[in-house]
């Protein structure tokens, strides 16, 4: 195995030795290609270049105690990337080709998945571009699809401890009936602006309202937000964020524990009720939230210094889920 300072990983690039690729020409997608080179050449009339059209998804494998690699709902992650491709006109990727390019892509970077007591993971990027040329707004003919893989740590520095959030009312993420909704590129260009802002005065991330009343809870940077009243688990409805696979699992998790889920609309105001926050992703997990500041408003809400017992029961299943220490009663993950 390839030796690293697994505990102190932070979230960001690495080499590893191969990428797995597939490209769609005439027609048709090819068969999968392993290479061992970062760079990729295209034309400089590509589509994801000039109109952004390009996809990604995120996803992690963990090594067990028992020495096996587990994959976590990765035929979720290949049916969402079907839809983003077809929200923005690509060419969607099929889904058996995902998964074989996601075995495969893990397979041969075997040396890098992290060992079991470092808590970090294997974090999967597959990404699908626009490579024809187009100078007229229109879908590209041609495509690539690739997966590389990379060893990581937590996303938030703070990992599993609270961290703040901030709400701006200047700046908004995804219009409602915008692209929110799926994982392109062109939404987190939009939300670097005050993801930077958000950093620079000391915040992990932005709680984004929604864009057209700004009242209720929307987006939370790079994951989606959840709170925690009573034994209730809530979590917004919204035209313009990502339907997390995290969230899914965990409002599982959280029916399997007994508690009532709510999805719906949640006013900015009900922060000051809940008892728990926290925002959830792939790269995120769940970070939980201390603090969160409407800038603009000068309010604050303020949920403790440490993470809530209900987040930790939450957090605790999901790692043991995925790190094969805990039943997978679902069936989300695939031994690789
Ligand atoms: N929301 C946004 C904008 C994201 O980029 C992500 C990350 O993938 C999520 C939510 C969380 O989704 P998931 O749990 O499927 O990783
Ligand atoms: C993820 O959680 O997988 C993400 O894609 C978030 C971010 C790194 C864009």
């Amino acid at each position: 195995m390839e030796t690293k300072d697994w505990k102190n990983l932070g979230f960001g690039y690495s080499k590893t030795d191969y990428n797995v690729r597939c490209y769609f020409k005439d027609g048709k997608w090819g068969k999968l290609e392993t290479h061992s080179s970062e760079a990729i050449t295209m034309h400089m009339g590509a589509t994801c270049l000039h109109y952004g059209q390009e996809c990604f998804e995120g996803m992690k494998a963990f090594r067990g105690k028992d020495g096996k690699i587990r994959v976590f709902r990765m035929k979720d992650n290949a049916k969402r990337m079907a839809e983003s491709a077809e929200g923005i006109r690509m060419q969607p990727i099929p889904e058996d080709v995902f998964c074989n390019a996601v075995r495969e892509a893990v397979k041969l970077n075997e040396r890098f998945v992290p060992p079991f007591d470092s808590g970090a993971s294997l974090y999967i990027r597959p990404l699908l571009i626009g490579t024809g040329p187009q100078v007229g707004v229109k879908p590209a003919d041609e495509y690539l699809f690739i997966v590389f893989v990379m060893p990581v740590g937590p996303y938030f520095k703070e990992g599993f401890k609270p961290t703040d959030l901030a709400i701006y009312r200047e700046y908004d993420r995804a219009a409602p009936h915008g692209t929110g909704k799926f994982k392109v590129g062109g939404n987190y260009a939009a939300s670097m602006a005050a993801g930077e802002r958000a950093h620079e005065e000391g915040f992990s991330a932005v709680l984004y309202l929604d864009a057209k009343e700004k009242k209720y809870i929307d987006e939370c940077g790079p994951a989606n937000f959840f709170a925690i009243q009573g034994n209730k688990y809530i979590t917004p409805r919204s035209t313009s964020i990502l339907e997390s696979i995290t969230n899914k699992s965990l409002r599982q998790i959280a029916t399997d524990l007994g508690m009532e889920v709510e999805v719906r609309p949640i006013l900015e105001d009900e922060l000051s009720n809940f008892d728990e926050v926290g925002a959830c992703g792939t790269a995120a997990v769940i970070s939980p939230i201390k603090r969160v500041v409407d800038v603009e408003e000068n309010k604050e809400y303020n949920y403790g210094d440490e993470p809530g017992k209900v987040s930790t029961k939450l957090y605790e299943t999901l790692r043991g889920i995925q790190y094969g220490t805990m039943e997978d009663k679902h069936n989300w993950v695939e031994v690789i």
